[in-house]
């Protein structure tokens, strides 16, 4: 599916990560893979990496720093660029948790900079390495209706202005035929999930999902990504696509009759 394609895949940090399970399945479907990671968790993504069934190569990019997108793509050179992951976001636990409203600026700003500015910059990295065939670009969203949730707080305000600059990537690179996505995924146990406090509330959610949830899969998440990133999603672009087991589209999760079927059930369909 992804055979001769060259793919940029941020945000792996252990062998949980959602971008690990891109990143395997994408070698998996013979892509060459290329991953980036920052100084501070370096060594974590390079024991992951070693996990993959090809070591691959590691670039460095810290989303925060605007900086770093220029020289990630002078790192890349001439290399052709045909899709990339986005698999960014980190928030303060003051923008994380706690009052909303009594969240200082400089921690909103920092979450926003890093989790939701950086998709339109590295929409400017894979703009830049694009063949004349174009590539695709695809991020990780959660909950793409940007509803208020007991957690979460200003990263879900970051989401949902994601999904805008999403859009706005979308129209502007189209013609250049570079695609923009986004995958809506489910909670899912990971290093980022455990930053959340309270992550059990959102867990609880998603057992009206009418297909079930598995929130120690990735695998759904990673397969539909793939998809975008294959030339089969070659005419999808501006698209938030939900991998939530169907959660998303309930308007009164848990009321209706047989709500949910259990994990087991769910995992042994993935
Ligand atoms: N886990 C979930 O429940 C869930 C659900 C939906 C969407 N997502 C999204 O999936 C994406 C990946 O998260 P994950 O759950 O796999 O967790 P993760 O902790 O494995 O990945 C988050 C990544 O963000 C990276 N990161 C943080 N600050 C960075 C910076 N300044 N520069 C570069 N990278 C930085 C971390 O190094 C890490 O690799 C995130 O956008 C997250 O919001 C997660």
């Amino acid at each position: 599916m992804l055979t001769g394609k060259r793919l940029l895949i941020t945000g792996v940090v252990t062998t949980d990560s959602i971008a690990w399970a891109v990143a395997e399945r994408a070698q998996l479907h013979n892509a060459e893979v290329i991953l980036t990671t920052f100084d501070r968790v370096r060594e974590l993504t390079e024991t992951a990496a070693a996990a993959l069934p090809r070591m691959p190569e590691i670039l460095t990019l810290d989303a925060s720093r605007s900086g770093d997108f220029s020289q990630l793509a002078d790192a890349l050179g001439d290399r052709r660029l045909d899709g990339a992951l986005h698999a960014i976001a980190f928030a303060p636990r003051a923008a994380l948790a706690g009052d909303f409203l009594s969240a200082d600026d400089d921690a909103i700003e920092l979450a926003f900079r890093t989790s939701t500015t950086s998709y339109a910059r590295l929409a400017g990295v894979v703009q830049q390495c694009a063949g004349p065939e174009g590539a695709s670009l695809v991020g990780l969203d959660f909950d793409a209706d940007g509803r208020a949730w007991p957690v979460y707080n200003w990263m879900g305000v970051c989401k949902v202005a994601l999904q805008a600059t999403m859009r706005y990537v979308a129209r502007d690179l189209g013609p250049s035929g570079v695609r923009a996505n986004l995958v809506a995924a489910g909670p899912l146990h990971t290093r980022a999930a455990g930053g959340i406090p309270d992550f059990q509330s959102l867990l609880d959610a998603y057992e009206a999902a009418p297909l079930g949830w598995d929130a120690t899969d990735p695998g759904p998440v990673a397969d539909a990504v793939c998809f975008l990133l294959s030339d089969m999603g070659r005419a999808i672009s501006g698209e938030v696509l939900h991998v939530d087991g169907g959660y998303h589209s309930l308007a009164a999760p848990g009321v209706h009759a047989g709500a949910g079927r259990n994990a087991e059930v769910a995992a042994g369909q993935s």
